[in-house]
């Protein structure tokens, strides 16, 4: 499904941080990259998702495929409607929207409305806690919930591939 081929990744212009990675995720398949602090996990992982240009990160050598589709050129926004969502580490919800509203921020590009519904439901379903708070501001959210709630808002682009950092 997806395939990183010999990736190189640096900030600012300077900071080489990976550099020669290869991974495969396959079809209905769970792949875990393991690698002490700073070794570029979650740098690959924006990569992926593109929030990478948003922090000065270029993707100097490689190919990123999803499906045979090159996402290398693609935006974030593109690479969410391919199917592919990041959640991100340290939570990174929107304090000052409710847990409803990240949730459903997390369909952000999507426009078929009873799906979101039912989607939303499901959620509600898998975190219970998040319903019972669904009108309360995320910052007011302890640190597990605030991590149900990104996973959640992950859910809600339908992605075909979750990125759990
Ligand atoms: N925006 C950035 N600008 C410059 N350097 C960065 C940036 N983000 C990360 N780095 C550097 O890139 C390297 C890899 O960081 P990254 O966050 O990808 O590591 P990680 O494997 O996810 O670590 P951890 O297990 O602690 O989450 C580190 O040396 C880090 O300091
Ligand atoms: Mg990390």
């Amino acid at each position: 499904m997806l395939k990183i081929n010999n990736l190189e990744v640096v900030y600012n212009d300077v900071a080489l941080v990976v550099r020669g990675i290869s991974l495969e995720v396959p079809d209905a398949g769970i792949v875990a990259l393991l690698g002490s602090n700073g070794a570029g996990k979650t740098t690959i992982l924006k990569a992926v998702s593109k929030v990478l240009y948003s922090e000065e990160g270029e993707i100097e050598d490689g190919t990123i495929s999803f499906n045979e589709h090159l996402l290398n050129e693609l935006s974030p926004e593109q690479v969410v409607r391919k199917g592919v969502c990041q959640v991100p580490e340290g939570r990174q919800v929107f304090d000052e929207l409710t847990v409803d509203e990240n949730l459903r921020i997390g369909a952000y590009t999507r426009r078929d409305s009873t799906n979101i519904r039912k989607d939303l439901k499901s959620i509600y379903g898998y975190f219970p806690i998040l319903r019972g708070r669904k009108d309360t501001l995320s910052v007011y959210l302890s640190g597990g919930e605030q991590q149900m709630l990104a996973i959640g808002r992950g859910l809600m682009s339908r992605p075909k591939l979750l990125m759990l950092d």
